[in-house]
């Protein structure tokens, strides 16, 4: 799917549904959509940690706690940027989930500047992520923050 038309669909779910089941729905949908995501999962800051929210993928992770610095999420949550790794095997801050996991993007989502929580994704296809996929994810982002 283009991500024009995933942006639509995404405000189509926002505005349609209850606000405690928005997230879950779009994670899904979005993992449903783009076949290159292998595992998609949103979290949550709490206090010093991001704590895994709704995710979907075929294995769940064991790193459902991530201390804020630690990984490529906590780093993106500390620095606020959105993190592109074409290779996770060559970055020494990667926290393994999957074996199958060659390239990863995290991008914050924040609330007046500060990073409420971020988006996460793998993929098993190296290098599956560019600055696009970044500028679009980042829209997404925004319009989760309304809902946290
Ligand atoms: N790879 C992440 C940990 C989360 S799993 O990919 C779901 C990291 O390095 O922070």
């Amino acid at each position: 799917m283009n991500h024009k038309l995933a942006i639509e669909k995404i405000l189509e779910i926002s505005s349609s549904l209850k606000s405690d089941t928005i997230l879950k729905t779009c994670i899904e949908f979005l993992y449903d959509n783009f076949d290159k995501y292998s595992w998609i999962g949103i979290y949550l800051v709490k206090e010093n940690n991001l704590i895994l929210g709704p995710w979907k993928g075929k294995q769940a992770t064991e790193h459902v706690k991530i201390p804020i610095g630690k990984g490529i999420c906590g780093s993106a949550a500390k620095s606020g940027n959105t993190e592109i790794i074409s290779d996770v095997s060559s970055d020494n801050r990667y926290l393994a989930c999957f074996v199958s996991t060659k390239s990863e993007i995290v991008v914050p989502i924040k609330k007046d500047s500060k990073v409420i929580g971020e988006i996460d994704i793998d993929s098993n296809i190296p290098n599956a992520f560019n600055n696009k996929d970044a500028e679009f994810l980042e829209k997404i982002a925004d319009i989760f923050a309304k809902f946290l």
